[in-house]
């Protein structure tokens, strides 16, 4: 099929703020113990931290890192995880049916999060607990005066406040799996009388306020409705969460989930702007896609692969250990695509998660550590995204999605930097090639010189199912897209059959 495309900079959709490029951590499975902090593994530093992941997160790129959790957060005390290790408490967490032993708490992971390079998003319980230890931990975390709170943080080892700028009122309080969850009424009555409290204690916060845990659920659009009715005033983000899977041995239609992501964005853009028209306000409220990955939550039946085998309530059970193909590689660097191209109203999104749970990078207790084959799309567009990001219109062949009808085969973006260009691409047909040119005559112009290609990477295997694993940890891989040339002032390229592609432009 071919792609005919253009970059023109007057199509620029905004900056892109750097917080898109976030990540996730949630006291679940082996993503805390036995992934970031393995005191026994040979690579540990002098906190326990596994120095090998430290270096992988860092290549991965990651910004705004979202802590607690998840469904974790909505049974957690975070007083618990403060405080001397040797006298914290072991407790149920009944979200995942474990024992957390509070190993890591507050402290601990911030000291990881100086190690890795990225900044702190914190989530409050407002599944079993309420406004009042809401504005507890923000006072432990964030107040600079002589109170109890400050003075025990003090005492913990940390004098200086956290800073913490963003956080987010709960999580998938619209869930009926989430402890504590309401309906959007009392959810959204909740949220803000805790925000109102947050910002009376600290007005620098930004505040998330709990969309939809999918836009396949029940309450979606009503839900952020009623939700918005009641915090509008009050906060700064909505969150949306999506996961995404091949169902059915369906590859193409699979290959279609960033139209899902994209139509997700917009509906609850919409919804939220309505809002913001019934209460003739020009405030506008952004979007949070604080949990967003392939995720295989349901097998072909309809279960789910979310509870540990183990009987009884293990610590950090192997949970949520997706291994990614090929194939959820390019869906992967395609949802990165589908958000870019919403970066005026995604202002911030977490990838989840980090390490072992549904992550990027996977370790072997006393091994190895290694990048599933998501890692590649992620580190690199992260690292050559530049400043501003550009829509880049796209005439090529369709396929016919069972869901969304007609569907574009190639989707493409692009961010410009002083320096120069960065285009990102995917070919989602199963079965064609696509032949790309993509014209750069209006953005030479800008810069007053030809471009030439700096770099470029390839995902992509002729076996889409190929994948990484602690045997072949390096089987999945990007390599330089041969033939990628600018020729008569556009860049031309072959995209093999579910690919997904990135090349720098200086
Ligand atoms: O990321 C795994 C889980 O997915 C999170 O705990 C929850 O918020 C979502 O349902």
């Amino acid at each position: 099929t071919s792609a005919f495309g253009y970059i023109d900079p007057h199509l620029e959709i905004s900056d892109i703020d750097r917080r898109l490029f976030g990540g996730f951590v949630e006291h679940l499975g082996r993503h805390i113990y036995d992934g970031i902090h393995e005191p026994g593994h040979p690579t540990a530093d002098a906190d326990g931290f596994r120095a090998d992941v430290i270096e992988l997160v860092k290549e991965l790129g990651v910004s705004t890192i979202r802590y607690p959790g998840g469904n974790f957060v909505s049974g957690y005390r975070w007083e618990d995880g403060v405080g001397p290790v040797a006298e914290r408490p072991r407790r149920l967490d009944l979200a995942w049916h474990s024992t957390e032993t509070n190993q890591v708490g507050l402290h601990e992971f911030a000291r990881w999060l100086d190690k890795v390079g990225s900044d702190l998003m914190l989530a409050v319980n407002l599944g079993t607990r309420g406004t009042g230890e809401a504005i507890d931990l923000l006072e432990y975390a964030n107040a600079d005066a002589d109170t109890d709170w400050t003075r025990r943080r003090a005492e913990n080892g940390r004098d200086e406040p956290f800073g913490v700028t963003m956080w987010c009122l709960g999580n998938e309080m619209d869930g009926p799996w989430q402890l504590g969850h309401r309906n959007a009424d009392d959810y959204g009555k909740l949220a803000s009388r805790t925000a109102k409290a947050m910002r009376m204690l600290d007005p620098g916060v930004e505040l998330v306020v709990c969309g939809s845990s999918s836009s396949g659920m029940p309450t979606f659009g009503s839900w952020e409705r009623t939700v918005l009715e009641h915090t509008f005033d009050d906060v700064d983000f909505i969150s949306c969460h999506s996961y995404y899977q091949e169902m059915g041995g369906n590859a193409q239609e699979f290959l279609a989930s960033g139209v899902d992501m994209a139509r997700f964005i917009e509906s609850v853009v919409s919804i939220a702007d309505a809002v913001a028209a019934t209460k003739k306000s020009d405030k506008r409220i952004m979007i949070s896609f604080d949990e967003w990955n392939v995720w295989y939550l349901h097998d072909d039946g309809g279960g789910q692969n979310d509870k540990p085998k183990e009987t009884g309530w293990p610590v950090a059970p192997r949970l949520l250990e997706d291994q990614y193909h090929a194939l959820d590689a390019v869906v992967f660097g395609d949802l990165l695509i589908t958000l870019l191209q919403h970066a005026d109203r995604v202002r911030s999104a977490s990838l989840a998660q980090l390490v072992n749970v549904i992550a990027p990078i996977m370790t072997e207790p006393g091994g190895i550590a290694w990048r599933q084959t998501t890692f590649f799309p992620f580190s690199i567009t992260s690292r050559l995204a530049g400043e501003r990001v550009v829509r880049v219109p796209v005439t090529t062949g369709t396929f016919t999605s069972e869901r969304f009808g007609e569907v574009a085969s190639v989707n493409a973006v692009a961010t410009v930097d002083d320096q120069g260009v960065s285009v990102f691409v995917v070919n989602r047909s199963t079965t064609d090639t696509a032949d790309l040119r993509v014209d750069l005559a209006a953005i030479a112009a800008q810069f007053g010189r030809d471009l030439t290609i700096a770099e470029s990477h390839l995902l992509h295997d002729d076996d889409l199912y190929a994948a990484n694993s602690l045997e072949d940890p390096e089987r999945v891989g990007v390599r330089p897209l041969d033939g990628a040339r600018v020729a008569d002032g556009a860049l031309v390229a072959s995209l093999p059959p579910v690919s997904w592609v990135a090349v720098r432009l200086n």
